[in-house]
């Protein structure tokens, strides 16, 4: 047995390390994974006015800012009870739905997708068969002209000449687990270069009623600021102009790339390869009229889709005892214990400390949150507006629902949930059209501040990108007295407590093979598939501490 420990695998929003305990055939039987950067805005929010809490907890991610600038927006309407009006809704939605796209997109073709695509193997592939290897999983596919792989390759081969690969230097090239041909690597490098594009105008889509992305500014306790916007059909048709533009991607490019890469990993996905433990979790929401949802909220235990357990938040609870915290009468704090002296994480010891994580439990289980989740949750509660979205594509891919639950799959559920979700965009914006017009154009619940309550407690559960967000919050004298977040990746990436069960990602870790522990791609694809937001450094330790090697990984 020997300890592979992957630390910072970094992005974006913090650093995460794993450590995988593997035998000889390199196969992984533990897993340890970490948090390793104390967040603390929590403790920044204490003593504030509420009504600053979405700006500041909006801080606490740049990838998720308007996810968590929603989450303590609404957690602080639930503490005064206050209803906001069905347009402010419908406005924060439409910001909302667009980073769910944004985000997905984003996460599969820049923070992902190198873990399945040698891009030194598309240089040696041939454009006419590219062009019509590509017509195999779409209609009308997108960018598919011969000229276009011309130019693609073009620019790969200057990125080479010149020595470097820029974005696409440091990666495993030539490793055995990458299964793509030459033509099927050129496609989704091609995809790659226009989801860039892609990235840009989503962004503007979110801006039109965010006033600027990331670190939007129109949500307040009470409603949106963006009236001007919502009432000028030029901005109005300037957002559904993206979304159109952006479906169109999805539909020609991000679907059929997913059915082809479900083509060449069937038998990894229906070996479950990348599964965890079979426990989802989705709060569900975003209705659309009184019977229709977006998302099914619905609990699901061991893969039993059968029985599906309704959601009750009473039974969230999060541990500290395996987390760098310690209980000091009601309050927790911070008890960090350093690594042990090879390097390795602390984890000898049934109560030892390794993370800065803390462990939520649902009814005292760990939980997967996040795209799968809602599509299987959905799917299995017969949500009729996603049915025929996973229908199609099971068919198209022959595979099972199941499946779905492994590493592929994970992604997969992504690209079926940004499809359906652009689907459910255009239905938002003509329910927005028709309020208009029956002058219904209110966009804030009227309230005096001083005649709110002065102590009251209140908790928002919302689905974000990822999974899963949750803010609690309790006021005193009118002021922030504690504050709490469970993001989505808290739940997936928790460390284990005093139960020894293992959460999402360092379940989904045990039981994979790594074929070659210098360059642990299928690590970082496991990690990779329920978007941590990472920033990628790695290197890698034997038991005895020696350093075998560092890789970095840059991503954009
Ligand atoms: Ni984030």
């Amino acid at each position: 047995m020997k300890k592979v420990v992957i630390d910072p695998i970094t992005r974006i929003e913090g650093h995460l390390r794993a450590e995988v305990v593997v035998d000889e055939a390199g196969l992984v039987h533990e897993a340890y994974v970490s948090g390793q950067l104390f967040r603390g805005i929590e403790i920044i929010l204490q003593g504030r006015d509420p009504r600053d809490a979405g700006l500041l907890a909006g801080r606490i991610c740049g990838v998720c800012t308007n996810s968590h600038f929603r989450g303590a927006v609404t957690c602080v309407e639930d503490a005064y009870k206050i209803e906001i009006p069905k347009n402010a809704e419908i406005i924060r939605d439409l910001m909302t739905m667009a980073l769910f796209i944004q985000d997905h997109v984003v996460h599969f073709y820049h923070l992902h997708l190198l873990d399945f695509v040698d891009v030194t193997s598309a240089l040696s592939a041939d454009v006419k068969a590219t062009s019509k290897e590509a017509h195999k999983y779409a209609v009308r596919p997108f960018r598919n002209s011969h000229t276009h792989y011309e130019a693609v390759l073009e620019r790969l081969s200057n990125f080479v000449k010149a020595g470097k690969l820029g974005p696409f230097a440091n990666g495993y090239w030539g490793h055995n687990a990458y299964k793509l041909t030459p033509e099927q690597n050129l496609i989704l490098i091609s995809h790659y270069l226009e989801a860039l594009k892609f990235q840009t105008n989503i962004s503007k889509a979110i801006a039109i009623f965010g006033g600027k992305t990331p670190h939007p500014q129109s949500f307040v306790v009470g409603g949106v600021t963006s009236v001007a916007d919502m009432l000028n059909p030029q901005r109005l048709n300037d957002y559904l102009f993206i979304i159109k533009e952006a479906k169109d991607f999805i539909d020609r490019a991000y679907l059929p790339d997913m059915k082809l890469l479900v083509d060449a990993y069937k038998e990894e996905m229906q070996a479950g390869v990348g599964r965890a433990n079979g426990n989802f979790l989705s709060v569900g929401g975003y209705a659309f009229d009184k019977e229709t949802h977006l998302f099914d909220g619905g609990v699901v235990f061991n893969h039993d889709f059968a029985n599906i357990e309704a959601f009750d938040g009473s039974k969230v609870s999060e541990e500290i005892d395996r987390a760098w915290y310690k209980k000091v009468g009601d309050t927790e704090e911070v008890c960090y214990t350093d690594l042990n002296e090879d390097g390795s994480l602390k984890t000898e010891k049934n109560d030892d400390k390794y993370s800065w994580i803390k462990a939520p439990r649902y009814g005292g289980k760990t939980m997967e949150c996040g795209p799968l989740a809602r599509v299987l949750v959905s799917y299995s509660q017969n949500n009729r507006l996603i049915r025929s979205f996973v229908d199609e594509f099971l068919q198209a891919c022959d595979i099972k629902l199941i499946d779905l639950s492994s590493t592929v799959g994970r992604n997969a559920a992504r690209a079926i949930e940004s499809s359906y979700i652009c689907e459910y965009i255009f239905k938002l914006v003509s329910n927005l059209i028709q309020n208009i017009k029956y002058y219904d154009t209110d966009t804030w619940a009227r309230y005096r501040f001083e005649e709110l309550p002065k102590e009251t407690k209140g908790g928002a559960f919302l689905e974000v990108p990822r999974g899963v967000l949750s803010h609690f919050v309790n006021i005193k004298e009118q002021k922030i007295a504690n504050y709490s977040v469970i993001a989505p990746t808290t739940w997936n990436a928790s460390p284990k407590g005093l139960d020894g069960l293992r959460g999402a990602y360092e379940e989904a870790l045990v039981g994979i093979k790594i074929e070659d522990t210098s360059k642990p791609l299928e690590v970082l694809r496991v990690l990779h598939s329920f978007d941590p937001c990472l920033a990628c450094a790695v290197h890698v330790l034997d038991t005895k501490g020696k350093e075998l090697g560092r890789y970095k990984i840059k991503t954009l």
